[in-house]
């Protein structure tokens, strides 16, 4: 609750000015019925004399200007009430989006991306329209039915009697009507989440989809996401569709029970003291109506607070969760100074829960500015290994250090600053190739980036282009060939000039020829910086200072290349048969 008043801030002024126009709009609301009494019943039958002419005269002109109030002071109301409301999605989605910064790579696989993006749309939607239905009529619907019923009473108190039997249906009709419906209401909720990942999962991913020609199998899974969804909406509507008849209902019931009972008085007590009059009666009904329709917001209300509660709850789970990985206890001042690693019993699993650890045991020490290359079938943990250093994930047991200290020491800033990792799966952002090779160091010239581009090979394509290092890149990089991006990424790492660079087979999609060029580019560039160089090649790591190679989350050796092939039985197979396989070609 606190955290969502948190949303507010800086929109308090509109939400407070938003509740003191629903305020004068609920006075003027309850004022005008008695208006319309006061003229009916003792200015129409006395028009006769002049004076009654103006007097009537004046209560039609403040009928006017009570109406107007009314639409003006209510747009106001409504109007304060949607800044508050936006601004406070807005605060909302900040805060979710900047958890998300800080989340870990840990976390983001807990929650998935598409998860995530459906919680910073659709769930903060669905919170605005509880605070926003809060604002227009959390104040509004029981002013109303409390004044609504004094008023009421004050006419007549024999009428009003009729209250007692209709607040009581209404509300039991209601509550049946919510057991019924809630329910329904989270199997949609249920199913409008399966949508949006069935959505988001085939958009990601639909050039995949295309290229396995899945596209109907994806429009079958499609369609009966959507078919749920509709089904379950349905179903939640189906019982809510009854709610407005019913209320009309009891709304004609009871206007047609005063009517009655109001003319049999009107005609009893005719002429006598305190009688009921034709004005009263008619303003009697218009307090009906209020009571009746504000009845009816409490449901709505009542509603729009269940349907929300799946997704504050969502919201919730993001912003209470803690980053797995953090660098609360880390030191600011110390900053990586030299390239040298050590991994110290290492030891780390993916989940809790999962039985076998991924990294088992691992003991390396790298001396700065050394070149080591990581080699190991696919699913040997080659990529976890290496995401330790950066701190991408956190050891879960034994101790990574770099420069000496605990990675735990560094901030992320400083860590990453001196670590810079080139993903498996990188990605490009949108905006020109400068700009992205700018992410590497904000403020590189226009020399130092063509030169790393130079040494990861990609100058010359870049150059190739019509607007060179302007060449406008489409979100994630679609509009560069796969080698293309790699290099570009290189490029991007290059540009940092850290202590130690990883390579996470970056350089699978780029022909041989080109591979080598980038590896004698790197031998000599950045002399002092360590590079870790993860590849499926033993060609693309055969001139390296040290090769590690994994196995099932586990080292089975380590040497130079010569040494591996005299003492690693598993090495010189794979060398054997990758050179069979390059003469064959
Ligand atoms: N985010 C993750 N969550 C849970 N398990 C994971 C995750 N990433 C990888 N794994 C598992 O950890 C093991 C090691 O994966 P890793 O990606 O390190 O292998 P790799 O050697 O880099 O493989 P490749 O050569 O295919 O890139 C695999 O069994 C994989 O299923
Ligand atoms: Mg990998």
């Amino acid at each position: 609750m606190k955290r969502y008043l948190n949303f507010v801030k800086g929109n308090w002024i509109f939400a407070l000015l938003s509740a003191v126009f629903v305020l004068v709009v609920v006075y003027l609301e309850i004022e005008l019925p008695l208006i319309t009494a006061k003229i009916i019943d003792d200015i129409i039958p006395n028009i006769e004399s002049m004076g009654n002419l103006a007097e009537l005269r004046h209560q039609i002109l403040l009928m006017l200007v009570y109406s107007f109030a009314i639409l003006l002071l209510g747009f106001l109301a409504a109007r304060c009430a949607a800044i508050a409301s936006l601004g406070f999605t807005a605060n909302m989605r900040i805060a979710i989006f900047n958890k998300v910064q800080d989340f870990s790579f840990d976390n983001i696989d807990k929650f998935t991306t598409a998860s995530l993006i459906t919680r910073i749309i659709n769930d903060t939607n669905s919170v605005q329209m509880v605070f926003s239905t809060f604002l227009n009529f959390f104040i509004k619907a029981p002013l109303t039915l409390i004044f609504a019923c004094i008023e009421a009473r004050r006419i007549s108190a024999e009428l009003s009697k009729v209250f007692w039997f209709v607040i009581p249906i209404i509300v039991a009709v209601f509550m049946i009507m919510a057991v019924i419906v809630v329910p329904k209401f989270r199997i949609m909720l249920e199913k409008t989440d399966k949508f949006n990942k069935t959505l988001q999962e085939n958009f990601l991913g639909i050039r995949v989809v295309k290229s396995f020609v899945r596209e109907n199998k994806e429009k079958d899974k499609f369609n009966e996401a959507n078919n749920g969804l509709y089904h379950a909406t349905m179903a939640a509507q189906k019982i809510m569709m009854l709610n407005l008849p019913i209320l009309m209902l009891v709304l004609f019931g009871c206007m047609i029970y005063t009517l009655w009972n109001g003319s049999i008085q009107i005609y009893d007590f005719a002429g006598q003291e305190g009688a009921l009059e034709i004005g009263t009666l008619t303003a009697f009904t218009s307090y009906i109506s209020s009571v009746i329709t504000s009845l009816m917001t409490f449901t709505m209300i009542f509603i729009t607070m269940v349907m929300a509660r799946a997704s504050i709850k969502r919201v919730n789970e993001v912003l209470d969760e803690k980053p797995s990985v953090t660098d609360e206890n880390a030191d600011k001042s110390l900053k990586v100074t030299d390239g040298s690693i050590e991994f110290r019993n290492v030891s780390f699993k993916y989940s809790s829960e999962a039985e076998k650890n991924v990294l088992e045991n691992i003991n390396i020490s790298i001396k700065s500015g050394e070149i080591v290359g990581v080699i190991g079938a696919t699913g040997s943990a080659k990529t976890t290994l290496v995401s330790l250093i950066p701190r991408l994930y956190e050891a879960t047991g034994g101790e990574v250090l770099v420069s000496g200290r605990n990675v735990k020491d560094y901030t992320f800033e400083n860590l990453r600053e001196g670590v810079s990792m080139v993903l498996q799966n990188n990605v490009l952002f949108s905006g020109t190739i400068k700009e992205n090779l700018l992410w590497g160091n904000r403020g590189a010239s226009d020399e130092m980036i063509e030169e790393a581009c130079k040494i990861a090979q990609a100058h010359e394509f870049i150059s190739e282009f019509a607007d060179g290092y302007e060449t406008k890149l489409e979100q994630g990089g679609v509009n560069v060939s796969g080698g293309q991006k790699q290099r570009l990424c290189i490029a991007r790492a290059l540009l940092r000039a850290p202590k130690v660079l990883i390579f996470d087979d970056s350089t699978s999609a780029v022909d041989t020829a080109t591979d080598t060029k980038i590896r004698d580019g790197l031998a000599s560039y950045l002399p002092d910086t360590t590079k870790i160089i993860i590849a499926q090649r033993i060609n693309s790591v055969k001139h390296a200072d040290k090769i590690i190679i994994l196995d099932d989350g586990k080292i089975v050796g380590v040497g130079t290349h010569d040494e591996l092939l005299e003492n690693s039985e598993i090495y010189k197979e794979i060398y054997i048969s990758q050179q069979k396989g390059a003469l064959a070609q």
